[in-house]
C-alpha cells in the first residue's frame, strides 16, 4: 500500500517573489504639495537600486512609505514579500532603515546606541552584545565603541547610522542619502561598505542620492524621480546608452563673432549634430566622436576658427538627467527645495 503524504509548501511569501521591493502607484500629498504622483518600481532581491533625484523630488517620501513610517494616499507596497500597509509590524522586522537625518544619540556611546536600537527590535542579552560588537568591528568603530557618539567625525556618525539600521539583520536595507555631507574619501569607503553588504551578505538595498556618480557606481538599476514621478528607469548603462553618440567638446583659441560662423563651418560635416557655442566652448554630438574629430577640426580651420583643444566624452548620467527631467540638478535644486543642502553633480 502506498502511503500518501501531503507535501507542505514551506516556502515563505518572501521566497515566492523575486522582487524584494515592489512599489505600485504610490501617491501622497501634503496639503497642496503632491509629493508622490504614482510612483511604481520593482527591485530584484540581492541588488542595489538607486532612487536619483533633486531636492524635493519625493525620494524621502518614498522611503518613508516603504519603511512603514508614513502612509500613502493611494497605491501599495511590498517589502520582502510583505504588504507594508497591511502588515507593518512584519515588514519592520524584515527591513532596516537609515534616514536622511542622523539617528545617532550623541549623548550615548557607539555601543550604547547599538544596544538600545537592538532592544527596540526585541534583541537582548549575549546575542545583542555579540551583534553590537560585530557591527562595531565591521564599520571600523571598535576603537571608538565606548566614546560618546557626539565626539565622532561625520563619517563615523554616518557609519554608526548604517550599523544601527542593520542591528536586527534585515533582508532589505533603505539608505536615504547615505553619503551627503561626507568628504570624498569617506564617501568612497562608504560606497565600498554598501557594495559589500549587497555582494557578501545578500542584502537588497535601496538608496536615494543626489550624486550621479554614486548611483552610477553602486546601483545595478536606477530610477530618476522628479516632482513625484519616475521619469526614467533602467541600468546606468541603459540610460546612458539612450543618449546616442558621444559628446565632442572643442575649446576655441579666440572669441567668435557669432554662433552662425560655427554652424556654417560645421554644416557639411557628416554625423555631427546639436552644435552649441558658449563663449569659446563649442559642444556637439556625434555618432562616433573620435572618428568625427579630424573632420570637425578641418572644417573649423577651413572656416577660419583656431582650435585650442578638443575632447570626446561618453554621455554622463548628468546628460541623461537633463534630458528626462528637463533641467539640470543645480536648477532643480533651487526651485522649492525642502532641504537647505544643494544638490551636487557627480564628477563624471
Ligand atoms: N511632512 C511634510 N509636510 C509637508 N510637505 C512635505 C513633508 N514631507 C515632504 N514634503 C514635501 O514633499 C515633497 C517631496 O519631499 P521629499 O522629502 O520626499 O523629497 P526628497 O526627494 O527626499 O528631497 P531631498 O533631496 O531634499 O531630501 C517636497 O516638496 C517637500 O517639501
Ligand atoms: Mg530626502
Amino acid at each position: 500500500m502506498r502511503v500518501m503524504r501531503a507535501v507542505r509548501r514551506g516556502s515563505s511569501v518572501a521566497a515566492m517573489t523575486r522582487y524584494a521591493i515592489e512599489a505600485e502607484g504610490l501617491t501622497k500629498s501634503y496639503g497642496e504639495v503632491r509629493a508622490l504622483d504614482g510612483v511604481s518600481f520593482q527591485v530584484p532581491a540581492g541588488t542595489i537600486f538607486g532612487l536619483l533625484g533633486p531636492n524635493g523630488a519625493g525620494k524621502s517620501t518614498t522611503v518613508k512609505i516603504l519603511t512603514t513610517l508614513s502612509a500613502p494616499d493611494a497605491g501599495s507596497a511590498r517589502v520582502a514579500g510583505i504588504d507594508v500597509l497591511r502588515d507593518p509590524a512584519a515588514a519592520r522586522r524584515a527591513l532596516g532603515v537609515v534616514g536622511q537625518k542622523h539617528a545617532v544619540d550623541r549623548e550615548a556611546t557607539g555601543r550604547e546606541n547599538l544596544e538600545l536600537q537592538g532592544r527596540l527590535h526585541g534583541l537582548g542579552g549575549a546575542e545583542l552584545r555579540r551583534r553590537a560588537q560585530e557591527l562595531l568591528e565591521r564599520f571600523t568603530l571598535a576603537d571608538a565603541a565606548d566614546r560618546l557618539a557626539g565626539t565622532y567625525s561625520g563619517g563615523m556618525q554616518r557609519r554608526l547610522d548604517v550599523a544601527l539600521g542593520l542591528i536586527q539583520r534585515p533582508q532589505v536595507l533603505f539608505l536615504d542619502e547615505p553619503t551627503t555631507g561626507l568628504d570624498p574619501e569617506v564617501r568612497a569607503d562608504m560606497w565600498n561598505e554598501i557594495g559589500r553588504l549587497a555582494r557578501e551578505d545578500g542584502l537588497t538595498i535601496l538608496l536615494t542620492t543626489h550624486y550621479l556618480e554614486e548611483a552610477d557606481k553602486l546601483a545595478s538599476q536606477l530610477a530618476i524621480v522628479d516632482r513625484g514621478k519616475v521619469v526614467a528607469e533602467g541600468t546606468p548603462e541603459q540610460l546612458k546608452g539612450e543618449l546616442r553618440g558621444e559628446a565632442i567638446h572643442v575649446e576655441l583659441a579666440d572669441d567668435v563673432a557669432g554662433e552662425g560662423t560655427v554652424h556654417a563651418a560645421l554644416a557639411g560635416v557628416d554625423g555631427v549634430r546639436e552644435v552649441v557655442l558658449e563663449g569659446r566652448a563649442l559642444r556637439a554630438r556625434a555618432d562616433h566622436g573620435a572618428r568625427a574629430v579630424p573632420s570637425v577640426l578641418a572644417a573649423l580651420e577651413a572656416g577660419g576658427l583656431t582650435v585650442a583643444s578638443v575632447t570626446v566624452a561618453r554621455p554622463s548620467l548628468d546628460d541623461v538627467y537633463l534630458r528626462y527631467a528637463g533641467r539640470s540638478f543645480g536648477d532643480a535644486a533651487s526651485d522649492g527645495a525642502s532641504e537647505t543642502e544643494t544638490a551636487t553633480v557627480g564628477s563624471r
